[in-house]
């Protein structure tokens, strides 16, 4: 009788914790930032989740919301080219320097002109 209880008890925590695992939003594919007069950044989103793994690398700094870059300059609460810098260039830059694989550190690499 007990030993039943447990069952049921583990085998909903399993279901619950395993809809958790799969219904984490990863966000778009590919995401298009706004870069101001330089013009617009694709960003590869989930080739980045492959690489970086930790989602806190970058959104311990921003949200996990769409345009949120752009409202937190708005707001204020970011700088303009901070996130480019103090994340993004800074990982890669860092990789490069290290001999590893690693994105792009040239304005027209990110940036494109439309
Ligand atoms: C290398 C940086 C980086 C990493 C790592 C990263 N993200 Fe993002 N994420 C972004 C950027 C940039 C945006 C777009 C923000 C904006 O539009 O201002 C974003 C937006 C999102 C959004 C909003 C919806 C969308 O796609 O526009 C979700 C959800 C999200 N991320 C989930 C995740 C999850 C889950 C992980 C970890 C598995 C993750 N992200 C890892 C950079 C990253
Ligand atoms: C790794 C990609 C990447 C590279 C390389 C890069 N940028 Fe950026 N840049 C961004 C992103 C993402 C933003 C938007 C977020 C922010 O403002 O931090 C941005 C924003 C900017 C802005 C702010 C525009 C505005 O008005 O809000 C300027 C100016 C800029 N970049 C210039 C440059 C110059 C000059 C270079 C070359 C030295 C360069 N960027 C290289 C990704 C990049
Ligand atoms: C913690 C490290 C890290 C951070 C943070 C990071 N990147 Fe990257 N990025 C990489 C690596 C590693 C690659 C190379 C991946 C590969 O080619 O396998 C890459 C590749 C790229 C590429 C080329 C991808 C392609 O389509 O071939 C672009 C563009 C880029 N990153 C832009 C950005 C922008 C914009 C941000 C900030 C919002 C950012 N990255 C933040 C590590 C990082």
């Amino acid at each position: 009788m007990k030993i039943r209880v447990i069952w049921t008890v583990l085998l909903i925590f399993c279901f619950i914790s395993s809809a958790a695992v799969a219904v984490q939003n990863k966000g778009s594919k590919e995401i298009k930032l706004d870069g101001g007069k330089k013009g617009p950044i694709s960003f590869a989103h989930h080739l980045h989740q492959n690489v970086v793994v930790d989602c806190n690398v970058c959104h311990s700094i921003f949200p996990k919301e769409q345009g949120t870059i752009k409202d937190l300059i708005a707001q204020k609460e970011l700088k303009k080219k901070q996130v480019m810098n103090k994340t993004c260039l800074k990982c890669h830059r860092a990789k490069k320097k290290a001999g590893e694989d690693h994105g792009p550190t040239a304005c027209s690499a990110c940036h494109i002109k439309e």
